[in-house]
């Protein structure tokens, strides 16, 4: 399982884009993608036609989202949280949502430190049912946790990622 953080320090450079567009690409290869939404925006997720309640009692995001995913070491793994995308892409793909409700909580989690492993975690438990994750990145250089977790992917800003996206298609294609 290949894992690709789309990370960097401005908002609206594209890394939405990138992601879910990436995501599909892998998925109409006949790849087994899980899109990762850690962005408190969510537009990950909005692209991806999960938020199309118009009320909130129809919110069926906020108790399964990305933060439960983060939140807890033993409990919300990625199978209890993971949706299907609705009329995103044929065939839809798998996605963590997002939440708006992560802008309250996100500076919290930083204080601790085992916040940081818990998706590395739980990415690592569901590793034979994916063959490429990819995860969009929040823009803000302040938050600590989001750079944590992108850092746990990547180094050397967007020259790195190019690379990398690269040498993930060429080794994707190749099988
Ligand atoms: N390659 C591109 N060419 C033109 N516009 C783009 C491109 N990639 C993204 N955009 C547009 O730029 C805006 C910001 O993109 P987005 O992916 O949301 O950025 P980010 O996630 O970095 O904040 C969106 O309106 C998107 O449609
Ligand atoms: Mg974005």
């Amino acid at each position: 399982m290949k894992t690709i953080a789309i990370y960097h320090n401005k908002g609206g450079v594209g890394k939405t884009t990138t992601a879910v567009n990436l995501a599909a690409a892998f998925k109409n290869k006949e790849r087994k993608v899980l899109l990762v939404d850690i962005d408190a925006q969510a537009n990950a997720t909005f692209a991806t036609g999960l938020i199309k309640f118009q009320f909130e009692e129809d919110d069926d995001l906020k108790e399964k989202n990305v933060l439960q995913l983060i939140s807890s070491g033993d409990f919300d793994c990625i199978p209890d949280i993971v949706r299907q995308s609705k009329d995103f892409n044929t065939p839809e793909i798998d996605v963590i949502p997002s939440h708006i409700r992560l802008i309250d909580e996100q500076q919290q989690l930083t204080r601790f430190s085992s916040s940081r492993l818990r998706l590395n975690t739980k990415l690592q438990q569901v590793e034979d049912d994916y063959d490429i994750v990819v995860i969009d990145a929040p823009h803000r250089k302040k938050n600590r946790l989001d750079r944590r977790i992108a850092d746990g992917y990547s180094s050397g800003g967007a020259t790195f990622f190019k690379k990398l996206i690269q040498d993930s298609i060429a080794h994707l294609s190749k099988r």
